[in-house]
């Protein structure tokens, strides 16, 4: 058989640093290991059942077997600007300012290629979500990486970026609460950020796949709710996290009518839009009864609480995040994340992602997923403390030493 090279283009996306791990986790299970597996983002709950009973019902609708108006329902459009106002009291024209996606991820590595010409450059976050990287290599555009650092509430500092990349820089992406740290943004900081867009004409993208999920009786901010921001960039939001909708693959823009438009005309040419049913199930969700948002927060925050208490009762002296389903925890001195996250699958057969694999600055920690049972994540803390270098229990709560130097 032929062997028909792939392009240059995709011989330049960045490499799936977790693929290695998926496998030996796999190896592990195939084995008969009882793997618990913390290290990837799948909403482990079902969807609610009336937003799954709509999709039925709007299954046997013959106009949804027909192709669906290219850019969406406007109904849904309108479901979009309903739930802005009611969670966020922002005001979005449904015409012009929202966008229907196939999910978040689709929407965030097709605004790269809406809005740069090769060589622009993007500022990232770092440690961040790696489908921005991706979006920015599709594109050819070169990426400037932002540190987020624990001293700075894992938000970046502007001062730190170089005025010729300032200069350079035509989009931004943000993502607050965050994936991979659990940090969330004050209003202070999106103002900062608004400013610096408006100095520098910089679009920000500000990625909200995690606004339904923040702790401590604290709701997440939405960007747009900053006076100001419609003018300088888009928010992207999923139903995946906030609806466990994961599976379903579907998602808005919302903001800056041109960026709107840009997103709308690639997908013109790329796409006609989600199947009709999805649509009216999307609408359903975004405009139906909303305790079940409330439920998943409440379940995400005991989980929360028992991996964070039951870890730092070790002694091991870890942060809780305030938003996302993600605890990003520091590892042990003397450890890089990739040798933590091998000690942890091989000796305890815990999977979490390291946390180089969200960038330089990722190093130093791991990344542990809040969508295991309560019971689960319990058992994972047990077996933590089952390990030679937690035996030492540290009553003071200093980060412990590893083992293997004495
Ligand atoms: C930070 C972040 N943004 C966006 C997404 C994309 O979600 P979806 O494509 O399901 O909307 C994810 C999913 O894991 C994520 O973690």
């Amino acid at each position: 058989m032929k062997q028909f090279p792939p392009s240059q283009l995709l011989n330049s996306l960045p490499k799936q640093f977790f693929a290695s791990l998926v496998k030996k986790v796999g190896e592990y299970i195939s084995q008969g290991y009882d793997v618990i597996n913390l290290g990837q983002g799948n909403p482990d709950q079902p969807t609610p059942a009336h937003i799954v009973a709509k999709l039925q019902q709007a299954a046997e609708n013959p106009i949804n077997h027909k192709y669906s108006p290219f850019q969406g329902y406007s109904y849904l459009k309108q479901a979009v600007a309903d739930f802005y106002l009611r969670e966020y009291g922002v005001t979005i024209d449904p015409n012009k300012e929202v966008a229907i996606l196939f999910g978040g991820k689709a929407g965030l590595v097709e605004i790269p290629q809406c809005l740069l010409n090769p060589g622009d450059t993007v500022l990232v976050p770092d440690p961040g979500y790696p489908d921005y990287w991706s979006g920015v290599a599709l594109a050819k555009a070169e990426m400037v990486t932002m540190p987020l650092r624990e001293q700075k509430n894992f938000l970046p500092d502007y001062n730190e970026l170089d005025e010729n990349v300032l200069a350079k820089a035509k989009l931004m992406f943000l993502n607050y609460p965050n994936n991979p740290t659990g940090a969330v943004a004050t209003s202070e900081f999106f103002e900062e950020t608004v400013k610096l867009a408006n100095d520098n004409d910089i679009c920000i993208v500000h990625d909200f796949a995690y606004g339904a999920v923040g702790f401590d009786e604290e709701k997440p901010l939405s960007f747009l709710q900053v006076p100001g921001a419609k003018d300088v960039g888009i928010e992207i939001y999923t139903l995946s996290k906030t609806y466990n909708m994961a599976g379903w693959r579907v998602g808005f823009a919302i903001g800056n009518e041109s960026v709107i438009s840009a997103i709308e005309l690639l997908q013109d040419h790329l796409y006609v839009s989600l199947f009709g049913a999805v649509q009216e199930a999307a609408r359903e969700a975004l405009t139906g009864p909303q305790d079940c948002v409330k439920e998943l927060n409440i379940l995400y925050e005991r989980r929360r609480n028992i991996l964070i208490d039951g870890l730092r009762s070790l002694g091991w002296n870890v942060s809780a995040p305030k938003g996302s389903f993600f605890a990003w925890l520091k590892v042990p001195e003397g450890f890089s994340s990739a040798e933590f996250a091998n000690i942890l699958l091989e000796q305890a057969h815990i999977m979490v992602a390291p946390g180089i694999g969200f960038g330089e600055f990722g190093e130093g920690y791991v990344r542990v997923g809040l969508l295991s049972s309560e019971q689960r994540l319990a058992e994972a803390v047990e077996r933590i403390s089952r390990l030679e270098i937690f035996k030492e229990n540290s009553p003071t709560g200093e980060p412990l030493r590893e083992k293997t130097e004495e």
